[in-house]
């Protein structure tokens, strides 16, 4: 196969991807084979009795044995090489080496989760050795997603409350494609991730550094979760539309909601509505923001609305005097104030367990 792969299959980069390929263009093959011979035939037999012709049409047809043993036999041996080499083909993409560097998929709408043995997770973005097997155990949180990567050549079901698995060894690095070939709602067409092959010891220093390093301003980590956590699938920050309001100029204005109440999004306004989004939808917007972001801890909130300040003047300005530089350790002291005092304290768990939320957007 060539690098960038063929007008039947994409580019091909797992040990996995010559098996299946094979098999495809042993169907592929036969198929085209059989189809020309039967088109042949079909087109000699009309040119042979068209109108015009002379041939005799009085002769009976004999059954002829050797025929009849030729179509019994020939499509019998076909279907069963087919069988056998496709079952080998799922039973190794099915069952992955027991020393597979093993990595969690979460699907959620509308994106995808990986966190690795040693606790880094990513979003939208799975970096993997290359030359080593490397398994992935899934499951979503929400709806039926599957998990997609046509360089691979693996595809299976994420369900949620179950576990599902798949393996690949990569064999070239570079940066692939994966994708949500399930359909799971909205956004279902943007619910994809790059997956990186690197060697060994890129992947090993790229694992050290990802995640949010523990120095980050509050505006930094604000930028990190952005991309990480997904918002930016459905929240823009330049004001274009998207599945969900624009951040930006969204902090210190006016939010009109669906019910028709117009709220200050405030820090509480922008907090309750990552922990509840369903409690205030913004005019114009549908109900479909996951719920899922309740987990979220309250320095990641923090930083969120550290960041969703900066997209506007308003918050910028309020940036600014409370000293919070991008650099400065202190920002995250003075962003915290200006989160409410009151909910440093609150446990970041179940969103409807927030005490102080319903209390902020008057
Ligand atoms: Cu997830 Cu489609």
């Amino acid at each position: 196969m060539n690098d960038g792969g063929t007008v039947w299959l994409p580019e091909s980069a797992s040990t996995l991807a010559p098996t299946i390929d094979s098999l495809f263009y042993f169907v592929y093959w036969a198929s085209v084979i059989i189809f020309a011979g039967v088109v042949i035939a079909m087109l000699y037999l009309i040119w042979k009795y068209r109108r015009e012709s002379h041939a005799d049409r009085m002769k009976l047809v004999e059954e002829s044995r050797l025929i009849e043993a030729t179509w019994i036999v020939l499509p019998t041996i076909l279907v069963l090489v087919v069988f056998v080499w496709g079952f080998r083909a799922y039973i190794k993409v099915g069952v992955a080496p027991p020393d597979a560097y093993e990595i969690r998929v979460t699907g959620k709408q509308w994106l995808w989760e990986f966190e690795y043995p040693d606790g880094t997770s990513t979003t939208g973005e799975l970096h993997v050795p290359v030359d080593r097997p490397v398994k992935l155990v899934m499951s979503s949180t929400d709806v039926l997603h599957s998990f997609f990567v046509p360089a691979f050549r693996v595809k299976h079901d994420v369900l949620p409350n179950r576990y599902t698995s798949v393996w690949f060894e990569a064999t070239k690095e570079g940066t692939y494609k994966a994708l949500c070939t399930e359909y799971c709602g909205a956004s279902h067409s943007q619910m994809t991730a790059n997956v990186t092959v690197q060697d060994q010891g890129e992947f090993e220093s790229w694992l050290k550094s990802a995640g949010i390093p523990s120095d980050a301003s509050p505006v930094e980590r604000g930028k990190i979760l952005y991309e990480q956590q997904g918002c930016n699938t459905c929240h823009s920050l330049d004001g274009s539309e998207g599945t969900g309001p624009t951040w930006k100029g969204l902090y210190g204005h006016d939010a009109q909601l669906a019910d028709g109440s117009t709220v200050t999004a405030d820090a509480n306004y922008i907090r309750q509505s990552i922990l509840k989004p369903g409690s205030q939808i913004a005019k114009g917007y549908q109900n479909i923001m996951p719920a899922s972001y309740g987990s979220l801890s309250e320095r990641e909130l923090t930083g969120l609305v550290a960041f969703i300040k900066k997209q506007s003047e308003k918050g910028r300005a309020e940036l600014k005097a409370a000293g919070a530089t991008s650099d400065s350790t202190a920002a995250a002291a003075a962003d915290s104030i200006s989160t409410g005092d009151e909910q440093q304290q609150a446990p970041s768990g179940p969103p409807g367990a927030m005490p102080s939320a319903e209390a902020s957007n008057q």
